[in-house]
């Protein structure tokens, strides 16, 4: 199909919600546009009404006086409210008397392969024998386990010295311990800073520090693809390099999962060496009772370190109020999670992303659906993993990222037409744009053409979805995440603030507050007031300037808006089409970095003088990573291939296999302004493709450095 076709569908193609009865829900929570509409427009008419009955929805130890107290760019919700997170995930559950329901359904990798026991001439020749009749670990974690081990654990910790407000930090495998690492914390009033297993020990260093973090919760090591990421050796690296930098690690609480040998010394710590606790004896002897700190709306649940515009990730900060009553209120109705009903909710995403915070954990057990952990790779032990599992388990809704959709694409439908997904009720995508062959395909081929497609956006700072559909009301287009959710005031508009016409590109807004926004960036004011409040103006004229103890919004000025760092437009039925974002952050694979987080990794390598990283379009991962690199003159090393490889394989060792380039240019030069700026736009369809250099090159300091750019193509 030619792209001119393509993209026209891409205009015209709406799909109307399906009945709930056709996919096997009992019903729609929101089932009707009449029913959103009037949901959407008293969030906005009467919020302080809207949020305080969502957050009647969850368990308080103490009532609220105010539900929101707006300082801006400054909220606090439910104002003197108490709660404990925990508390809504797992012992409410139990105090309910649904102890013995399943919370949590989890498949390691490792699987037994059928053809171990049985003669090898009789199967698995086929090509796409897939992962059928394999037999991996799978364990059921009731809300009854889930009280016993965060309250252990939580015990253990507290035994150790963490106290409420401390800030521990989690390098885990996607492992149920992971999940009990996690509430254990918001137990005992403790924030969490997860790390993304994929990321180098670099990263952690990085965020051990900035967290001023004491304890890591790790594992020996975790299944992926077959092998084993050394996760303890990454923390000992890691505790070397902190230890160098004066920064002291107390403990060090380590899983044995993979059986791999650790040592419990890192080498070269200065002062005193963390202590280090094997996780099942500390847990062996610990305190089964372990209460439920009180913590207030505004304590902080987490941190969570993400990709800025600077080389240096921003630990976005949420609180357990808000946070608590936005992601259970979006999980509810854009998943239409109903207890009882049979449900097991499927997000794919690694809990070390906040896709995985909000909808692997926090906005799914207070709602009282099993959720689905699972350990390892889309194509281990072969490329139905996925369907095998949603076979196996009968998984009833699919939330996953428009890459992997991609990937299975390519992998071809035999894969998935192996298995029975008529389980299946509702399927989600987050974490990059999709294009509408993608969404198209997903509806189909995985969906049976019966499901429908919830395309959310949303971002680490939102905390939860903010633009969707509703799975029972909402007519859905193939590429766009269709209209903001109850609550959202999301608008596209101009550094003016003024809202554009339709159909015309520029900045997503929202022009209020809600419970699940970032709270702040820890430790930097300046980054969150600059970053988020001041580059598009309110209403009069008003934007937030830095810097100072206050916000420099004078009382009566107009309130500020929130600036998500996305492009976008709203085509002429109010649906909006995110075109992606303005700064300089990529979404790798539905991952977000910071270009300049690899341009300093690229410099740490002894070779290169210079360089500069942008996105560049890529068939499965949405955005490739382009690098144009200089050489020392005097490094003596030469434009090569051996050397791509080598700056290639330096990078995912200072960041993590993520931030691979795709594409490592040599150049003798970076086309700078006269000013000194790299001229990142030029840069960007250089790395495209672009016949033509469309950007007006005449502030080009040297016209022959883009010529030989233009040359250097791979
Ligand atoms: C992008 C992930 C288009 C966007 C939850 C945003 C999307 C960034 C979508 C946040 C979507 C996320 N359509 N783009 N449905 N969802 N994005 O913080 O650019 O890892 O700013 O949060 O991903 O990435 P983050």
């Amino acid at each position: 199909m030619s792209e001119h076709i393509d993209s026209v569908l891409t205009e015209t193609r709406v799909f109307p919600p399906p009945t709930a009865a056709s996919v096997g829900m009992p019903r729609w929570h929101v089932a009707s546009m009449q029913e959103y509409r009037a949901l959407h427009r008293r969030s906005l008419d009467d919020p302080e009404g809207f949020w305080g009955e969502q957050a009647r929805m969850l368990a308080w130890s103490r009532p609220w006086t105010r539900v929101l107290d707006w300082n801006p760019p400054d909220a606090r919700w439910f104002v003197g409210g108490q709660l404990n997170a925990c508390f809504n995930c797992v012992d409410r559950q139990v105090e309910t008397g649904h102890g013995e329901q399943v919370a949590i359904v989890w498949e390691g990798e490792p699987v037994r392969a059928p053809s171990a026991s049985a003669g090898s001439n009789t199967r698995n020749t086929s090509p796409v024998a897939g992962a059928r009749g394999s037999d991996p670990e799978i364990r059921r974690l009731t809300y009854r386990d889930l009280q016993r081990e965060t309250s252990r654990l939580g015990s253990a910790l507290r035994s150790l010295g963490v106290k409420k407000g401390d800030v521990v930090t989690i390098y885990m495998p996607m492992v149920p311990e992971l999940a009990v690492a996690m509430l254990a914390c918001a137990r005992i009033g403790a924030a969490h800073s997860i790390i993304f297993g994929g990321f180098a020990p670099h990263a952690i260093v990085e965020r051990v520090i900035d967290a001023k973090s004491r304890v890591i919760i790790t594992a020996d090591g975790g299944y992926r693809r077959g092998e084993v990421v050394p996760l303890r050796k990454n923390v000992d690296e890691a505790l070397t390099a902190l230890g160098s930098a004066g920064h002291g690690v107390e403990h060090v609480i380590t899983l044995q999962r993979t059986g791999t040998p650790t040592q419990d010394a890192a080498p070269g710590i200065r002062g005193s060496a963390p202590g280090f606790h094997d996780y099942h004896t500390l847990l062996d002897r610990a305190n089964a009772d372990c209460p439920c700190e009180a913590m207030d709306a505004e304590d902080m649940l987490f941190l969570l370190y993400t990709s800025g515009s600077t080389g240096k990730p921003k630990g976005i900060v949420h609180t357990t109020g808000g946070y608590m009553v936005y992601t259970t209120m979006t999980a509810r109705l854009v998943f239409n999670l109903i207890p009882d009903a049979g449900q097991l909710f499927w997000c794919t995403a690694d809990i070390g992303w906040v896709t995985g915070h909000s909808y692997v954990i926090y906005g799914i057990l207070p709602g009282r659906v099993p959720t689905l952990m699972y350990e390892g790779a889309p194509n281990f032990p072969a490329s139905d993993r996925f369907w095998d599992i949603i076979e196996r388990h009968r998984v009833t809704q699919l939330y996953t990222a428009p890459t992997a959709i991609r990937t299975f694409m390519k992998w071809g439908q035999e894969w998935p037409r192996k298995h029975d997904l008529s389980s299946l009720q509702l399927l989600g995508t987050v974490g990059e744009p999709i294009n509408p062959e993608a969404w198209v395909w997903y509806r189909d081929t995985i969906g049976g053409g019966r499901c429908p497609v919830v395309d959310t956006y949303w971002q680490t700072e939102t905390g939860g979805h903010v633009i969707s559909p509703l799975p029972g009301c909402t007519p859905t287009k193939p590429g766009s995440c269709t209209l903001p959710l109850p609550g959202i005031d999301a608008a596209v508009v101009n550094e003016q603030g003024e809202e554009l016409p339709p159909n015309q590109g520029g900045l997503l807004v929202t022009r209020r507050p809600w419970p699940g926004m970032l709270r702040g960036i820890y430790g930097d004011r300046q980054r969150y007031v600059q970053g988020y409040w001041s580059r598009v103006k309110g209403p009069g004229g008003t934007a937030l300037q830095s810097g100072g103890k206050n916000t420099g919004l004078e009382t009566g000025a107009a309130t500020p808006y929130y600036f998500s760092a996305d492009g976008a437009r709203r085509d002429q039925d109010g649906y909006f089409w995110i075109m992606g974002r303005v700064d300089d952050v990529i979404n790798v694979s539905g991952h977000r970095l910071g270009t300049m987080e690899v341009e300093s990794a690229l410099v740490s390598h002894p070779a290169v003088a210079e360089a500069a990283v942008v996105g560049m379009p890529h068939e499965i991962k949405g955005t490739g990573i382009c690098a144009f690199v200089t050489l020392k003159s005097g490094s003596g090393r030469k434009a090569d291939d051996g050397l791509r490889k080598e700056l290639a394989a330096h990078v995912a060792r200072e960041i993590g296999a993520l931030a691979r380039p795709d594409s490592i240019r040599f150049a003798e030069g970076l086309p700078k302004t006269r000013s000194g700026k790299i001229m990142r736009r030029l840069l960007r369809d250089l790395a495209a493709g672009v016949e033509k250099i469309t950007q007006d090159t005449t502030t080009l300091e040297d016209y022959s450095v883009l010529a030989r750019l233009r040359e250097t193509d791979e």
